[in-house]
């Protein structure tokens, strides 16, 4: 699928430039041809003469270099190409970007192109959390700018969280599914995540700890494997994946519409945490504190989407997939789960505190199938997400 495909490959300063190299061979092992290249920055971390002889190809790295100039132009570099991929691409290119800089040859070449531009961001986590750097992201991603990770895990530089650039398969994934060739390239899937929110009266609300993580890392993973995602998502302390269908929700009725009008899916991944029930009547006004003692809330049972969408007949998506979070017992409850509420797959974890798993970056995992139980050591929510989507790629892809 990447065979003849022609990668304008830019390398950033970053100590992730090593795994460039990778992706190089990679990227040609599949047939593609990569045109490298180096920033100054990158040069620090990686040699022009690895990078070329791996790309079999000259590495360009400067704006005025009259002989590049003769032979090609950096103009038509930029455009010569199928796709442009920036790994890994640094805070100062991204802030370069977003602002439309060109004072080197990458920036130029960003610039200069319209091609697709595919980055793979790597920096310290403090830089990514940056006001200034989610700024330049959000503005990118609004031009168009698709992204790869960054994953969350341990940092070279010994801190932890999201940062590390997307490791190599995933880039692979992602360029594929860009390029218009990925396993899911053709597929609908359906993901719901995060949180439900249960109106009490205007102000209050009954919700839990989900963050919306392991749905979101899920989304990504799917629309990295080229699905076409329809993300319905209550309100999660996460931002949502670039490249899917947002589609928000506050409340589990407003999530069962949603999902019904997202129908008809290839597979549908119910990874949000419903609220069970909601409050019967809730106030149009603000409750007031009053002499006459404490209020009483009556609630009323939420649809049970999942349950709902694993009985359909017609229509019904080829792959339904559940969550269970469960605190004790964990593999006969989950089995007892996918039984009641007739799905095919379940995805157990056991959130119990102790874990820090809700709300947390890892993730331990049981997949229950008709084949049984199959207990995943824990690992980044990020993997867990490429896993399933994996899985999922070989049941409908
Ligand atoms: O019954 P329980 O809430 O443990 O089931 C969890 C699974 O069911 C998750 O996949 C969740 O997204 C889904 N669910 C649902 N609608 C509900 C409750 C749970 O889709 N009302």
């Amino acid at each position: 699928m990447l065979a003849s495909r022609r990668i304008l490959l830019i390398i950033g300063g970053g100590i992730a430039a090593y795994k460039a190299l990778d992706l190089i061979r990679r990227l040609r092992e599949r047939g593609a041809q990569v045109v490298p290249v180096l920033t100054r920055a990158g040069a620090e971390f990686v040699t022009p003469l690895s990078v070329s002889a791996l790309a079999g190809h000259k590495v360009h790295s400067d704006l005025f270099d009259l002989t590049d100039e003769a032979e090609m132009g950096h103009i038509e570099l930029s455009r010569s190409a199928d796709l442009i991929v920036v790994a890994p691409a640094t805070a100062d290119l991204m802030a370069k970007m977003a602002h439309g800089h060109a004072g080197d040859l990458a920036s130029t070449l960003l610039l200069a192109t319209d091609t697709p531009v595919l980055l793979a961001p790597a920096m310290n986590v403090r830089m990514w959390q940056h006001p200034a750097t989610q700024r330049n992201i959000a503005m990118l991603r609004g031009d168009g700018i698709g992204f790869v990770g960054p994953n969350e895990g341990d940092m070279a530089c010994g801190e932890h969280g999201p940062g590390r650039m997307a490791e190599v398969p995933e880039i692979i994934e992602a360029i594929a599914a860009r390029l218009g060739g990925g396993r899911l390239a053709g597929r609908r899937v359906l993901v719901t995540s995060g949180p439900t929110h249960e109106p009490i009266d205007p102000v209050r609300y009954i919700a839990n700890r989900s963050s919306g993580a392991q749905g979101t890392a899920i989304a990504r993973a799917l629309a990295a494997l080229g699905a076409e995602v329809v993300f319905v998502t209550g309100p999660a302390s996460v931002p949502p994946p670039e490249g899917v269908t947002v589609v928000r929700v506050e409340t589990a009725q407003e999530m069962l519409a949603a999902v019904e009008r997202a129908l008809p899916v290839d597979a549908a991944i119910f990874a949000a945490a419903v609220a069970d029930w909601r409050v019967a009547h809730a106030h149009d006004r603000k409750m007031k504190k009053t002499a006459g003692g404490l209020p009483a809330l009556e609630f009323a049972e939420n649809p049970d989407i999942l349950a709902t969408v694993s009985a359909m007949g017609a229509g019904r998506p080829r792959l339904v997939v559940g969550f269970a979070a469960e605190t004790h017992d964990v593999v006969e409850n989950a089995t007892a789960k996918r039984a009641r509420k007739g799905c095919d797959w379940i995805v157990a974890n056991d959130v119990s505190h102790a874990t820090g798993i809700m709300g947390g970056t890892e993730n331990a995992i049981t997949l229950i199938t008709d084949e049984g139980a199959e207990t995943w050591p824990r690992m980044g929510k990020a993997e867990v997400a490429a896993r399933l989507a994996e899985r999922v790629a070989r049941a409908v892809g």
